[in-house]
């Protein structure tokens, strides 16, 4: 059973649809991320589901609850923002009892001086000052509970904040490119803390970034949202070996897809220089324009005229374990990438002639209006033709 769903969720701001129909579930525990170009909407559905801000229409649920009319307070959404949001002028300490006092304090009890004098405060606060104390172990930030957030690292800023959201047990965790304040290196590192926290935790998480490889190395399930339509949602390797949209295989992968408009033919076989593809017989009638993507690790170099495709290098990007080659096609000018080892790429120069060939098997066709087309045995289709 799902213990999360949005179901249809409908945004505009001033008549412009942003979010048009966004649907999606999360299983027990599981850790979604959200990922999209910059002004997808991402933030805009989490602030929703948070309660920050309304749909115009849709569900959202946990568990068998409807959230939609309840307020931010009331939902039990936990929520970490890009710039954490600490309070400047309270301890780290202080800051992750917050959501605590709040919950468990009556106003008159957090009044400064009266509060102590009320009965039950005392030891609601001595709970409190427990609870805080054993996230803090968790998240290995104990030593820094007396410092205020101007004297704290962005690192240790950001586990303050996921301490502060996590410490009162949220039954939905929400974040929103929490990691990009943070250097390179950082990030990469807290990338890891952030899903043995989740794993430790087991609540459902939504996490938000534009940022592809951070989708792809977190989470259980990428949900990919392209202009307000969440296209795909499905394990990181399913969404980068079988994309169900051209757009989902522009934004994935790093280095870009190598994506190349051709034409079907009357019987359905697209033509690409020597490479010929069979689209499926069921799309076999039109002679419409489809696209031929191709990631760059199924490309190969060849030497000039044993490829299936004549090109030019035009330069060389060395990254240590692999090198990209961008190289020109001859025939339509468009660069292709091909990402090779080191040893392939040795001897190449700027604007050498070289052929490149595609692996026939990793090719994928998409349809004019973006949608994936299955393919045909396409490489029985391109050995005969290669001989004939
Ligand atoms: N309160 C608002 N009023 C008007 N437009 C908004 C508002 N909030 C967001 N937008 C617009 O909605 C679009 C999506 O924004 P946002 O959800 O912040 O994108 P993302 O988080 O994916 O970068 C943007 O074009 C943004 O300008
Ligand atoms: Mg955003």
């Amino acid at each position: 059973m799902s213990v999360f769903s949005l179901r249809d969720i409908n945004k505009s701001f001033a008549g412009n649809a942003i979010l048009k129909g966004v649907s999606l579930e999360a299983e027990a525990g599981e850790f979604i991320a959200l990922v999209g170009p910059s002004g997808c909407g991402k933030s805009t559905l989490l602030r929703i589901v948070a309660g920050l801000d309304h749909a115009d229409s849709g569900e959202i649920r946990i568990g068998d609850r409807e959230m939609s009319k309840l307020t931010a307070a009331d939902r039990n959404i936990a929520m970490v923002f890009q710039s954490y949001a600490l309070y400047p002028h309270l301890t780290a300490g202080q800051n992750i009892a917050v959501p605590l006092a709040m919950r468990k304090l009556t106003g008159m009890q957090r009044l400064p001086l009266i509060g102590t004098l009320l009965p039950g405060q005392r030891q609601i606060c001595a709970d409190i000052q427990r609870q805080v104390h054993a996230m803090a172990v968790s998240l290995k930030i104990d030593h820094l509970l007396d410092r205020k957030p101007g004297q704290m690292s962005g690192g240790q800023r950001q586990r303050v904040a996921l301490a502060r959201a996590m410490v009162r047990n949220p039954s939905v965790f929400l974040m929103d490119e929490p990691l990009s304040n943070l250097d390179a290196n950082l990030r990469v590192h807290a990338r890891g803390e952030i899903v043995d926290l989740h794993r430790r935790a087991g609540v459902p998480t939504l996490y938000v970034t534009h940022d592809q490889s951070e989708a792809l190395s977190m989470a259980d399930r990428v949900a990919v949202m392209i202009s307000g339509n969440l296209l795909q949602l499905a394990p990181p390797q399913v969404i980068y070996d079988d994309p169900s949209h051209i757009e989902v295989a522009r934004f994935i992968g790093q280095p870009r897809i190598n994506l190349l408009l051709g034409k079907k033919d009357l019987h359905g076989i697209v033509q690409f220089g020597a490479l010929r593809l069979a689209s499926s017989s069921s799309d076999a009638q039109g002679d419409g324009s489809v696209t031929l993507g191709v990631r760059p690790e199924f490309v190969r170099l060849r030497v000039e005229g044993q490829g299936a495709l004549a090109a030019r290098v035009e330069r060389l990007e060395f990254l240590g374990s692999e090198v990209i080659v961008f190289a020109k096609l001859a025939a339509i000018g468009e660069t292709m990438l091909a990402k090779v080892a080191p040893g392939d790429a040795r001897g190449l120069v700027a604007g050498q002639p070289i052929g490149l060939d595609m692996d026939p098997a990793h090719v994928m066709l998409f349809a004019e209006d973006g949608g994936r087309l299955p393919a045909a045995p396409v490489s029985a289709v391109l050995r005969e033709t290669a001989h004939g």
